[in-house]
């Protein structure tokens, strides 16, 4: 429904066998990323303030304010069409918005002098649909925008990859193409190539919403150890057992608007507005 920065692996069906394949290794211990410093000291990783956004007469995005700190996890969540896709595609500045402001570790988004393929750099972000390049090997994914965006040698872009796909479990496909792995394998290579450009935020999209429910649990691991290497991440989902386990806070979105940004006990205990009750109740049904 809306634009993205990356083809769409078209016609690459994930092979269903491939999640038992050999050479899935499973999670490697230890940290996945080291997160960078944050370059501004003092001031929120994200800050969203006063965003309102419309397609043409359509307002899409009403007054969205709220902060991201250092290392904290925000769920995003709210009905289909609410403006969470938008609200985080207008963090990495995938999509303009009219009014407010959005600072990326101290970068204000929309201002004229602001280098965008740079900033877009130091804010990784994960589609529903992978979109990993269906025509380049799982290794040359991940090393492509190290090399033409961050200009690292051939070496040190592949061993940063390589490093990351075995944290992620999957050294043994570096040689495959997106099309021999299952979609869950290749969710895996997709957040460890927006970590092999060292990110200080990852913004996630409905990670898990495309995947059969056998490999929801293996993306989900991932992004759990993540939260716990202490990345600043913004993740719209509603995984609401993930939310739970790692979230600081949540977000409901409901026609455009944050309705409800609150801690996670708060939110998930009591929920103040009728409209996110009733968001709760219908999906926690299942
Ligand atoms: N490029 C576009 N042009 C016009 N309208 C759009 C465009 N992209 C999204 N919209 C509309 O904006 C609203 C918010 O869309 P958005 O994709 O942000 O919602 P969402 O909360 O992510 O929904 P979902 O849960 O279905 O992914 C929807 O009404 C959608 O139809
Ligand atoms: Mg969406």
């Amino acid at each position: 429904m809306t634009s993205t920065p990356m083809p769409a692996p078209g016609g690459t069906e994930p092979v269903a066998a491939a999640a038992e394949a050999p050479g899935d290794e499973g999670l490697q211990k230890g940290p996945l990323v080291t997160p960078p410093p944050a370059t501004a000291t003092g001031v929120p990783m994200i800050a969203i303030d006063g965003i309102s956004k419309w397609y043409g007469s359509f307002q899409v995005l009403t007054n969205c304010t709220t902060q991201v700190e250092k290392g904290e996890v925000v769920v995003v969540c709210g009905p289909s069409g609410s403006g969470k896709s938008t609200l985080i595609k207008c963090v990495n500045a995938l999509e303009p918005f009219q009014t407010g402001q959005i600072t990326v570790d101290g970068t204000k988004v929309k201002d004229k002098g602001t280098n965008l393929p740079k900033l877009r750099s130091r804010v990784g972000m994960v589609f529903q649909h992978f979109e990993l390049f269906p025509h380049l090997s799982i290794i040359a994914n991940l090393t492509l925008a190290q090399r033409k965006v961050l200009g690292r040698g051939a070496d040190d872009a592949g061993k940063r990859g390589r490093d990351l796909l075995a944290r992620v479990g999957l050294s043994a496909h570096a040689d495959k193409f997106p099309g021999q792995l299952s979609g869950g394998q290749q969710q895996r290579v997709a957040i460890a190539r927006a970590l092999a450009m060292n990110p200080v935020v990852m913004l996630f999209d409905e990670p898990t919403s495309a995947l059969d429910p056998e490999m929801v649990g293996e993306v989900l691991d991932v992004m759990v150890e993540l939260a716990r290497d202490g990345m600043t991440m913004m993740v719209v989902t509603h995984e609401m057992g993930f939310a739970r386990k790692v979230a600081d806070r949540v977000i409901f979105m409901d026609k455009g608007e944050i309705v409800e940004d609150a801690k996670k006990d708060d939110f998930f205990g009591k929920p103040r507005s009728e409209r996110a009750q009733h968001f709760l109740s219908k999906i926690l049904q299942h």
